[in-house]
């Protein structure tokens, strides 16, 4: 068969089978030629999923032949410096190439990461630290294009202290207690010496009225190499409030996701993008809504901690149906907090965990009676303590926030141990024990991923790669491999411990990570999390 022929036949093939059709092309500016590590989105018109690739050395892209179906499909680009000039829109019918033009923008200051402001602007490491607790609910957009001069921004930090940290730009919620009316005179005076060495920072370093920025602003280097083998999938969900916290698969490969600042309980297919959504009943009504974690039970059911509505909910995929587990009248209080709450290992002796963030407990609860054991690690004024994870033995370990060490409640006696984390107040934050016993967590202030060896009682740290990352979650894949996300770098963090070799993939939008997941089912592994401020469900596919 001649050459011509063959092509012909190809081609007549493949138009033929139109659910092939696949996507391909180069991205180019006139400053560099071909680009590298150019984040390339398609979304077929009227699809809530949007798939990205990352352009190779040569600047090729190509979409995976079942990700992108035939249809009009919107183009867009993340590649800091550049706006995508050239197509906005493809149409796909059978296998379809698209040259992509991109030319320089004029608005760089929106393309930034927290992470890229934070490495630009002037100042010491210890003056910026504070930037990191402005991350929790909204980005360094909010602070830094303000015209707010150093008195307005003491009178903003006040407003924002006013807040509960569940709460986004969408829906700001205020506790039930207000711990700082309650504070004496001496520690007013020191928050407020806090707050004013900090909006001086602010005033120094926001646009406030001046033209533009008083430095320059530089973007961290683009992806290359390994980091540009990745199809991400991005699922926008019904609701811009949404607010993703923790996204979870059970076994059959569906995909849950709660709401930090809504009584929602959220299902998604992958294959499809539908959604269907539960409301979460409320426990207290005048409490703020929502919950942070979300985990699976070895039933497959999914367990919530409903965090200022006092207690937990367990929901039955098969029958639809929340059971309510509000703690009792006695550990009820306006701090009440029930952030977290780990049902991994219950079947051992029928007993979940859950953590009290507002008086810094660790609850034993049995499933059967909701007889609750109280474990309080430190006496109060405590550490602010956060996250839990079980063991086989349904032991628990947990991270210590507030000051930089991970322990242990022992399920039968009640023990409890402590074990400072080789750099000092690292502020641990969530984190997942490992089949071979290894507890995996972000260090959020410590800019490390921590892992404790339960077995040899020893630490090892490893930072990532991108400056300013702030680890917020960590989680091993059954090779061993780590995976952590943070608010700041909107990268994703491939830890191999063996080699301490780390790559670190891009993400197609401003994504705020904090439940990190991975799906060991797929070859290799599938990486999800939640965008927490951009109302949608991520999928990251490395392809290799
Ligand atoms: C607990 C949640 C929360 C935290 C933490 C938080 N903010 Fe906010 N922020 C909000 C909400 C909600 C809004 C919108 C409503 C408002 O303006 O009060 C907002 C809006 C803003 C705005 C725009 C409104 C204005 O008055 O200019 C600025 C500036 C700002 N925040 C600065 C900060 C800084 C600086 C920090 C960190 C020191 C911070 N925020 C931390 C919740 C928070």
């Amino acid at each position: 068969m001649s050459f011509r022929i063959l092509v012909l036949a190809t081609s007549l093939i493949l138009a033929s089978l139109p659910a092939q059709a696949q996507l391909s092309g180069t991205v180019r500016s006139a400053r560099e030629g071909a680009m590298e590590g150019v984040l390339v989105s398609a979304q077929r018109d009227g699809s809530n999923m949007t798939v990205t690739v990352v352009s190779d050395a040569q600047g090729h892209f190509a979409f995976p032949a079942n990700r992108v179906g035939p249809g009009r499909h919107a183009l867009s680009i993340r590649a800091a410096g550049y706006n995508l000039a050239s197509p906005a829109t493809v149409a796909v019918q059978g296998p379809t190439s698209a040259a992509l033009e991109l030319a320089p923008t004029d608005d760089l200051a929106s393309q930034l990461t927290n992470a890229e402001w934070v490495a630009s602007m002037p100042g010491t490491d210890a003056e910026k630290d504070f930037l990191r607790n402005c991350v929790n609910c909204h980005t360094l957009r909010q602070p830094l294009f303000s015209t707010h001069d150093l008195a307005e921004f003491v009178a903003v930090q006040e407003r924002m202290s006013t807040y509960a940290p569940a709460s986004g730009l969408h829906i700001p919620q205020h506790p039930l207690a207000d711990r700082v009316a309650n504070q004496g005179p001496a520690a007013a005076a020191a928050r407020l010496a806090v707050f004013q060495r900090q909006a001086a920072h602010l005033a120094r370093v926001n646009l406030g009225n001046r033209e533009s920025w008083p430095y320059p602003l530089h973007p961290f280097p683009r992806p290359s190499g390994r980091a540009t083998r990745v199809v991400i999938t991005e699922y926008d969900l019904p609701e811009p409030t949404r607010m993703p916290h923790d996204v979870v698969l059970t076994g059959d490969g569906t995909v849950w996701y709660n709401s930090f600042t809504e009584q929602v309980l959220g299902r998604l297919n992958p294959a499809t993008g539908e959604v269907r959504e539960f409301r979460v009943p409320e426990l207290k009504p005048e409490a703020p809504k929502g919950s942070l974690a979300l985990r699976p039970d070895p039933e497959g059911q999914l367990w919530m901690g409903l965090s200022y509505q006092g207690g937990v909910a367990r929901f039955n995929p098969a029958t639809e149906s929340f059971r309510m587990y509000p703690l009792p009248a006695n550990l009820q209080a306006n701090h009440t907090q029930t952030t977290e709450v780990e049902p991994r290992h219950m079947q051992v002796d029928g007993k979940v965990w859950i953590e009290d963030s507002g008086t810094y407990s660790i609850y034993q609860m049995d499933v059967a009676t909701g007889a609750i054991q109280v474990h309080q690690p430190f006496p109060i004024p405590s550490p602010n303590i956060y996250d839990i994870t079980t063991d086989p033995q349904n032991n628990v370990y947990f991270t210590v926030f507030g000051r930089g060490d991970v322990g242990r409640v022992d399920a039968r006696t009640g023990q409890i141990r402590t074990w400072p984390t080789p750099t000092p107040n690292s502020s641990p934050r969530r984190g997942t024990l490992d089949e071979r016993g290894r507890f995996w967590f972000g260090e959020y202030a410590g800019n490390r991923i921590g892992m404790f060896d339960t077995r040899t009682e020893t630490f090892r740290e490893f930072t990532p790669p991108t400056p300013y990352s702030f680890p917020y979650d960590a989680v091993a894949d059954r090779n061993g491999e780590v995976w952590s996300g943070n608010m700041m770098t909107d990268r994703i963090t491939r830890l191999n411990p063996e080699s301490g070799q780390m790559v670190e993939y891009p993400l197609p939008r401003s994504t705020n990570v904090r439940r990190v997941f991975v799906d060991n089912s797929t070859t290799p592994v599938t990486f999800w999390v939640g965008s927490n401020h951009g109302a949608s469900v991520v999928r990251l596919e490395p392809l290799d």
